[in-house]
C-alpha cells in the first residue's frame, strides 16, 4: 500500500470512529467534554473539520463546541506528535534541572517553544506545570508514561528507545 492509500484508511478508520463515540453517547449534547477528550484520544488534538462535524451531530452551534475545546487547557486545536513529552517545571522540578532538560530535549530534536512539533509528527515537546509527583523531580511524562528523576543520560535512554521501536514499527510496515 502507497502512503496516500494508508493515510486515506486512518482518515476513514479515525473517522468512524468519531461517529461511533457520538453514537455511544447518543448523541448528548450535555455529553460534549466526554465526546470532545475521546475523539482527541484518536487523533491526539482536535481537527477543525471535527469539532464542525461533532457540532452538527449535537445540533449545535460550532461556535459553543469551539468555545468548549477553548476553554479547556486540556484540548488541543494543534496537531500534536505520536510522542507527547511532557518536561515538568514546576518549582522542585525547576530546582532539580528540568529547564537544562528541556533545552537538551528542544536541541535534539530542533524544536523550541514556539515550534513544539517535528515536522515527521513524530515528537511534541511541552513545558507543563506540577505534575504532582515531586518526589521524584525531575519528572517528564512521555504520553501516559512517567519517567522520574529523570537525568540528561535517562532522556537520552528514552528518546533510543523510541527511536528502536519507531524502527520496529517501520519494518513491519
Ligand atoms: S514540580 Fe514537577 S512533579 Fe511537582
Amino acid at each position: 500500500m502507497n502512503d496516500t492509500i494508508i493515510e486515506a484508511d486512518v482518515q476513514l478508520r479515525q473517522f468512524q470512529q468519531v461517529l461511533s463515540i457520538i453514537e455511544k453517547h447518543q448523541f448528548n449534547k450535555r455529553k460534549l467534554i466526554t465526546i470532545l477528550q475521546q475523539v482527541q484520544e484518536e487523533y491526539r488534538y482536535l481537527p477543525q473539520e471535527v469539532l464542525t462535524y461533532v457540532a452538527t451531530a449535537l445540533d449545535m452551534p460550532v461556535a459553543e463546541v469551539y468555545g468548549v475545546a477553548t476553554f479547556y487547557a486540556h484540548f488541543s486545536l494543534e496537531a500534536k506528535g505520536k510522542y507527547i513529552i511532557k518536561v515538568c517545571d514546576g518549582t522542585a522540578c525547576h530546582v532539580k534541572g528540568s529547564a537544562r532538560l528541556l533545552d537538551v530535549l528542544y536541541n535534539k530534536l530542533k524544536l523550541s517553544e514556539k515550534k513544539n512539533t517535528t515536522d515527521d509528527m513524530l515528537f511534541t515537546i511541552e513545558a507543563v506545570s506540577c505534575l504532582g509527583a515531586c518526589g521524584l523531580a525531575p519528572v517528564m511524562v512521555v504520553n501516559d508514561k512517567v519517567y522520574g528523576e529523570v537525568s540528561i543520560k535517562k532522556c537520552d535512554e528514552i528518546l533510543k528507545s523510541i527511536a528502536e521501536e519507531e524502527t520496529r514499527i517501520s519494518s513491519f510496515n
